[in-house]
């Protein structure tokens, strides 16, 4: 399994024609593009249909939502069934943006990622503390009770579906990164929490992503840490010109 993965969360932006220019772009550059980095896009729901269809094969496409619970009564939810129904291959799960700001808790998280293992549909789940957190060192045990609240009754096996990533929520969307070393030491954490909790094998084997403010010009020194598998990239992944610059950055 190739662990290094570029992933762009376009979060509520983009009209449907840019974001079919941004895949167009995206499918002229490819031959051009390292093949040592799976390639992957969380787009707006209403598009993901559509552009799991015209998408090249080469990129993954995600759902930046996914419902807590199966069919039923829920108007307005939309289940992991239904996405990979669609075609679509992942779903961000615990994303920061989602816990804030739309009441998500550990409760949430960890049924939403139960519903996407029950369809086979992938998992990006994030973890990451806050600024008054990391102020007082216990990021940590932040990500520390994350992790085993989500990951609480996976199996070993249900972690090839699974991709981590952790995004400092001080670093996200506000131009303020980790540096390489603060998140090389927080990856290696997430990465001996999974080698203890399943074994070194799952560990070796899980990629282990890095979000908050990742955009060309500071890739490559993140990238290059060796627990540190790519990125989950918000800002710098709406211009494809941008993501391409990112995906380079494992040459
Ligand atoms: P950012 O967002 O790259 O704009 O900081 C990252 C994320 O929220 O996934």
């Amino acid at each position: 399994m190739m662990r290094n993965i570029v992933a762009g969360n376009w979060k509520s932006n983009k009209s449907i024609n840019e974001a079919r220019n941004w895949m167009s772009e995206m499918g002229e550059a490819m031959d051009n593009l390292p093949k040592n980095v799976r390639i992957m896009v969380a787009v707006p729901a209403p598009y993901l249909a559509a552009l799991a269809k015209e998408k090249h094969p080469r990129i993954l496409i995600a759902s930046q939502q996914v419902s807590a619970t199966g069919y039923g009564a829920f108007t307005g939810e939309f289940t992991a069934d239904m996405l990979v129904s669609c075609g679509v291959d992942y779903a961000l799960v615990g994303h920061s943006e989602r816990r804030s700001n739309f009441g998500e808790s550990d409760e949430i998280v960890s049924d939403k990622l139960k519903q996407c293992l029950e369809s086979d549909l992938g998992i990006v789940l994030c973890c990451g503390e806050h600024l008054n957190e990391r102020d007082a060192d216990r990021q940590e045990e932040v990500i520390k009770s994350q992790l085993e609240s989500a990951l609480h009754g996976v199996t070993a096996d249900d972690m090839k579906n699974i991709i981590v990533a952790y995004e400092p929520i001080w670093a996200i969307g506000t131009g303020r990164t980790a540096t390489a070393d603060q998140a090389a030491e927080m990856h290696t954490f997430i990465r001996r929490w999974i080698s203890e909790k399943f074994d070194l094998h799952t560990a070796e084997n899980t990629s282990v992503l890095y979000g908050g403010s990742c955009k060309p010009s500071n890739a490559k020194e993140l990238f290059a840490s060796k627990d540190v598998d790519g990125g989950l990239i918000g800002g710098a992944s709406l211009n494809s010109g941008d993501f391409q610059s990112l995906i380079c950055s494992f040459t």
